[in-house]
């Protein structure tokens, strides 16, 4: 496959770059560095397969997947025609008061099908943040239609990531994005992250740890009140927190004490979904019986925007009771199940599935972990290099045996991810602790994952010296 490499002309980039700054107010970026020049916008122009080319005519190994989600690489011209066609033939109409279509009813029973055990209906919205907002709004409907009008509140866990709106920016457990936002709201609380290489003691085993953080779930639940905990949501692998695969034994331990107490598990499968980890979810790889799922990413690699909520069976009969109770489901937005974001979930799953990319994932992950542990071994700023399927993390330490992290000022991981970014790779600057992440398209390569893991070396053993001669090492 080759790209397009016509750029655009300079002068009409100046300006474009220009327009960019007088009127586009960016997701997460410092807002005055970008409006004043002090950082430039990265005009992107194309994609096929695991690489972009920006609008100078660079071509970028896009080690992200934009950001986790463009599961079957770029250019898939089946899903841009799927789309197409459906943009013909029916572009849009409401799923309110019963009305449907064909892609609606087609994706819907297969994602029940595909799903773990218990699964029962599908709501659909348009990102993962709303399809969270919806998942709270059910499991208070639930409590409320049960008459456990106290049992509200959902705890989730410290370096959590569940979106940014007001309840799912409150799940969300990084105080970037909490900060200056009055959040997070008084109904979410946050236990422990669980990550082993961050335990506070040493000398505990990694399954000792998993009934540690349960032991922690449990003393907060009856600290609150168990009549008023809700729901537990949880990522099977914690994402933008930093990539970390759960302890030996957590999901079991924490299962037992949610089951104690009647509380609902939400499994957030945003990142984890379809593929990602080298299973179809990752309650299927981690023995997670979720009562709520929650799909977005991966179930259209990004294509077209579109999430989707999984209600089990449990949560299901009693919104049928609701509509006893209260009439119609007073909850939906104009977007809800769009025609063009369920045809191109249809389009991406049959991709998905006809290239076997979910055993790939699994392969070419193990390849390219495997590859970074054995290239980093013998640097001195590593603290961690772990991973699960195409989902890998190399967290910095100043002193890895004592576990201790870089000062902040240095900024280890965006160092290194600029670095990479100069090579042609992108990674991502993870924006908690000094963490390099990489969640490539499930269609990369081994010669691509070997320039993955080449460039990050290089990358490491630069920064390592740029370290070294300002005396931030240990020792130096
Ligand atoms: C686990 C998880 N849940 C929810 C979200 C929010 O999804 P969105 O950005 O589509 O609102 C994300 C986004 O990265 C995520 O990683």
């Amino acid at each position: 496959m080759t790209l397009n490499t016509a750029s655009i002309p300079n002068d009409t980039l100046a300006e474009l770059e220009a327009a960019d700054r007088a009127y586009v107010l960016h997701p997460s970026t410092n807002l005055k560095a970008h409006a004043h020049g002090l950082s430039n916008p990265q005009i992107i122009a194309g994609g096929q397969g695991a690489t972009l080319r920006d609008a100078h005519g660079k071509e970028y190994l896009d080690a992200f997947a934009g950001l986790y989600c463009v599961n079957i690489g770029y250019g898939r011209s089946e899903v841009a025609d799927a789309i197409s066609r459906q943009a013909h033939e029916l572009a849009y109409y409401h799923a309110y008061a019963g009305h449907s279509n064909e892609p609606l009813i087609a994706l819907s029973e297969r994602l029940i099908r595909m799903a773990p055990p218990g699964m029962s209906r599908v709501y659909y919205g348009l990102s993962g943040s709303d399809a969270n907002e919806t998942q709270i709004k059910l499991v208070w409907y639930y409590n409320n239609i049960l008459g456990r009008s106290t049992k509200k509140k959902i705890i989730s866990r410290h370096r959590a990531y569940h979106g940014s709106g007001l309840m799912t920016g409150s799940l969300t457990g990084l105080p970037v994005f909490h900060q200056a936002f009055d959040l997070p709201l008084p109904q979410v609380k946050h236990t422990l992250t669980p990550h082993y290489y961050r335990r506070d003691e040493d000398g505990m085993s990694e399954r000792e740890f998993s009934r540690h953080c349960a032991a922690e779930l449990e003393r907060m639940i009856l600290e609150e009140g168990p009549d008023t905990v809700a729901a537990f949501i949880g990522e099977p692998v914690l994402g933008t927190g930093g990539i970390v695969p759960p302890p030996e034994g957590y999901w079991e331990e924490i299962q037992t004490v949610l089951r104690r107490y009647d509380i609902l598990l939400i499994a957030d499968e945003v990142i984890t979904g379809f593929g990602r980890i080298g299973t179809t979810f990752g309650c299927e790889k981690y023995g997670i019986e979720p009562d709520l799922m929650t799909l977005a990413k991966g179930l259209t690699s990004a294509y077209a925007p579109l999430s989707a909520v999984l209600v089990g069976e449990r949560v299901w009969r009693v919104l049928e009771e609701g509509s006893d109770k209260l009439g119609p489901l007073g909850h939906g937005w104009t977007y809800s199940a769009h025609p063009l974001g369920t045809a191109a979930a249809l389009a991406n799953l049959d991709i998905i599935e006809r290239e076997n990319l979910v055993r790939k994932s699994s392969d070419t992950g193990a390849y390219l972990l495997g590859s970074l542990r054995e290239a980093l071994k013998d640097s001195p700023i590593i603290g961690e290099v772990r991973g699960v399927g195409m989902l890998a993390a190399v967290e910095f330490a100043r002193d890895p045996a004592r576990r201790l992290p870089f000062d902040s000022v240095h900024k280890v991981g965006v160092r290194v991810y600029e670095a990479c970014r100069a090579q042609g790779v992108l990674a991502r600057a993870m924006p908690h602790g000094d963490i390099l992440g990489f969640a490539p398209p499930l269609v990369l390569t081994r010669a691509e994952a070997d320039r993955i893991v080449d460039t990050t070396r290089q990358a490491v053993a630069a920064v390592t010296e740029e370290l070294a001669a300002k005396g931030a090492l240990r020792g130096s």
